[in-house]
């Protein structure tokens, strides 16, 4: 049992935490303690000085200890005498935002309840969702407020979403809703967040927390390029290995806001939720809002251990079907093979090549449309370009499948060219206001996803296409932000909603093709990863990390991504070079071990290598294939920060920590310099490793040449684990920048 309810103490149990919340005698419902478990009521805890100059409620006007000012609140209001930032805020019918929320009920459940129209954490395989309802309610405004926990014990991860009910008579509107918001009493933590753009995507940055309010956010109703809904609150002094941090993620992939506020007695709040510049919402009499959910983690053992909780979530309570678990195909994709230059014939010639590798998968990007020769027309039109293929699509998916391939196709259903007969019919399906200009981004308009006719639309057009066409993959692209957000269904008052209804039309649109389509696997993609997030995972179960597939910029951004999202999901892949993004030119070797964190695959035209380079490509293909149960079942650890350290390492373990495989780059070559040391980790200190690395030979004028891999030597050497996570092991890199090195580990116990 991990919920437990007694008198007026609630508390939520995981194998290694506790959540604790009270009932306090007026009622209110305070936070009284989140981290490692302890074996008593923590609400000694509360400050009981007095703060001078803070109200106090009503009831206990001759207690000024008690202030709602300084509190711990597990659901923080706007008005009510608490100052600091809000986790609800609701405009009343008589225009005042001053709510006074009371316990009503608890109530445990007996299996956790669908979150309708969202994405949510559900029962796992191996693991049931424990959940509790606590109904709040301001009396008179006629307002209940259901806070709905769920927790998962084995995963160290509880979720929470809020709903409000409007028994008023008349509207409310809600204008702001986190759901997530942690009171600390502690004085001193860093925030740790992933900011970024377009080809750069989820760089980490960590800084301590000072007075007043951070605001990290998107208002691009899409989670973006520019921040994630990821944050971590971390002890100073805690690293990879050690000290306590806190997780927390909203599963959401539209606009976001994570706030972050030191107050006047240095206590610290954190709320995760909608934006609120983005977001307010109109709640008629008996109507019912349900917020998004937010999931939370606590690791007492530092990055790694929170990381892990993470994936395990999102592997199993998150995403859905098959694919969540399964192997994943190695795909080769089109884009950088051919951009939009193609017809049948190169793509069936690509689909051969693709065969002859090895791989699983092609996947024709875009450009196989309308007429899309290039991006400033036909989005909408997604009809087949007969002429550009010189054959059916059915026909060319037909013969791939017959080489013995799986076939997938891009499309980006949410966007609009101007430039399309769609455009021409239904040009109030296009998110514009009217008399206005559009703003236009890649030449493209946006769709307006609040209207269920265009998302009935969407829904009847790509269901066809896929079960006409026998489709295997689809490719989800999203390559712009929505603005205006402006939606022609729906009244001036209510124009505030479209940024949230624009999400729920597109994951209406994914439910039902996911739901019909069990056996395809989507892909999501927003301009690279601008679209990475939980809600999505929840939908399409990999998604591409990013448009960047230069390997030194792409360890950076994958190390990112990796604080909360499985390395499964990852969506990486092989270039060609010079590199398309940044010119740089790293060896296929070191291209492979920065695709090889991922889902993996190529984005290159293996009719422009050299005969050794595709032999080269076959052997990695079937080395990340024997890889792979180890990278998407095994623990993943980050062995550097690559923002601090000037190089990238990272390793994976299986469960039994019988085998590893480490690997890693180094961005500079330092001449004259006898190898560096990476520090291991998540090895039985008590079991020897058999490490097997390659080795570069000695040239009589310097050490190993760039682009000679094959001259490594492979060696095999014994260590105990305990000596590779204490000492460490020294590896040698060929002698250029951007250096990979790999290792691999198998126990001799
Ligand atoms: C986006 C994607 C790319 C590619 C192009 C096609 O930029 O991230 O991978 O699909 O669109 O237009």
């Amino acid at each position: 049992m991990s919920i437990h309810i007694e008198e007026n103490l609630f508390s939520l149990e995981t194998k290694n935490t506790l959540y604790q919340m009270m009932k306090d005698p007026y009622g209110q419902l305070l936070h009284l303690w989140y981290g490692k478990k302890t074996d008593q009521n923590m609400d000694y805890l509360i400050n009981s000085n007095e703060i001078n100059y803070t109200g106090v409620l009503y009831e206990s006007q001759h207690d000024r200890s008690y202030s709602n000012d300084i509190l711990p609140f597990e659901l923080p209001v706007s008005g009510h005498g608490d100052f600091r930032i809000s986790a609800l805020s609701i405009e009343l019918p008589e225009g005042s935002v001053d709510l006074d929320l009371r316990i009503k009920e608890v109530i445990p459940k007996d299996h956790k309840e669908p979150l309708n129209g969202l994405p949510y954490s559900h029962d796992g395989k191996n693991e049931k969702a424990e959940a509790m309802d606590i109904v709040l309610e301001d009396h008179q405004a006629a307002i209940e407020v259901i806070l709905h926990y769920s927790v998962f014990y084995e995963t160290d991860v509880i979720a929470r979403s809020i709903e409000v009910i409007n028994h008023n008579e008349k509207a409310i509107r809600i204008r702001r809703i986190f759901p997530i918001s942690l009171d600390f009493q502690e004085q001193k933590f860093d925030l740790i967040h992933f900011y970024g753009r377009h080809v750069m995507e989820r760089q980490f940055e960590r800084e301590p927390i000072s007075h007043g309010i951070k605001n990290i956010s998107s208002s691009r109703a899409m989670s973006s390029h520019q921040h994630n809904p990821a944050l971590i609150l971390a002890s100073p002094n805690a690293d990879e290995l050690s000290g306590p941090c806190y997780g927390n993620l909203l599963m959401y992939s539209g606009s976001f806001a994570g706030l972050v506020e030191k107050d006047q007695i240095d206590q610290i709040r954190l709320l995760l939720g909608m934006n609120p510049d983005h977001f307010s919402w109109t709640l008629e009499s008996n109507e019912r809002f349900q917020s998004p959910e937010g999931l939370m983690s606590y690791s007492e053992d530092g990055f790694s251990t929170l990381s892990h909780n993470f994936h395990h979530v999102i592997e199993d309570h998150v995403m859905r079907g098959r694919f969540a678990k399964e192997a994943k195909p190695v795909l080769l994709n089109s884009w950088e093979a051919a951009y939009f230059t193609f017809d049948g014939l190169s793509i069936l010639n690509l689909a051969r090549e693709t065969k002859e590798l090895g791989a699983d998968l092609l996947v024709l990007d875009d450009g196989w449309f309308g007429y899309r020769n290039n991006d400033y027309t036909s989005l909408g039109d997604w009809q087949v370009n007969e002429e550009k293929l010189q054959m059916p699509l059915e026909m060319l998916v037909r013969q791939v499948h017959q080489m013995g391939l799986k076939f997938g196709l891009w499309i980006e259903p949410e966007m609009i060219s101007e430039d399309s007969d769609l455009y021409r019919k239904h040009p109030e399906w296009a998110m514009v206001i009217p008399s206005r200009k559009p703003l236009v981004a890649r030449s493209q308009l946006v769709l307006d996803m609040a209207n269920p006719e265009v998302v009935n639309y969407l829904y009847d057009l790509f269901s066809k296409i896929i079960r006409d066409t026998h489709l295997d993959y689809i490719k989800w692209d999203f390559n712009r932000s929505p603005d205006p957000l402006y939606s022609s269904v729906l009244p001036a008052n209510r124009q505030s909603e479209v940024p949230h209804r624009f999400v729920l039309g597109t994951y209406n649109l994914l439910e039902r093709l996911t739901h019909e389509f069990p056996d395809v696997l989507f892909e999501g993609c927003a301009g690279g990863g601008g679209r990475f997030d939980a809600g999505m995972l929840y939908y399409t179960p990999q998604i591409w990390c990013s448009d960047d597939t230069d390997a030194h910029e792409r360890t950076k951004i994958q190390y990112g991504t990796s604080f909360f999202y499985p390395i499964r999901s990852v969506g990486s892949h092989v270039s060609a070079i010079p590199n398309h993004q940044t010119g740089r030119k790293i060896s296929l070797n070191d291209r492979k071990i920065a695709a090889s964190p991922g889902t993996f695959g190529y984005e290159l035209n293996p009719a422009e290598l050299e005969w050794s380079e595709k032999r080269d490509i076959e052997k990695q293909i079937i080395e990340y294939k024997r890889r792979q149960p180890l990278i998407f079942d095994g623990n993943y650890y980050r062995l550097s920060n690559p923002f601090e350290d000037h190089a990238a390492a990272w390793m994976f373990v299986d469960k039994n920590q019988d085998k590893a495989l480490v690997q890693g780059m180094f961005y500079r070559f330092i001449s004259n310099y006898p190898g560096r040391k990476v520090v291991l980790a998540g090895l039985d200190p008590d079991k020897k490793y058999q490490v097997t690395y390659a080795s570069f030979p000695i040239s009589t004028h310097g050490r190993f040449e760039e682009g000679n891999e094959s001259a490594a030597e492979f060696t095999k050497a014994i260590f105990s684990g305990q000596a590779l996570m204490t000492g460490g092991i020294r590896v040698q890199t060929s002698m250029n920048d951007d250096a990979g090195f790999e290792l691999e580990l198998e126990s001799l116990n």
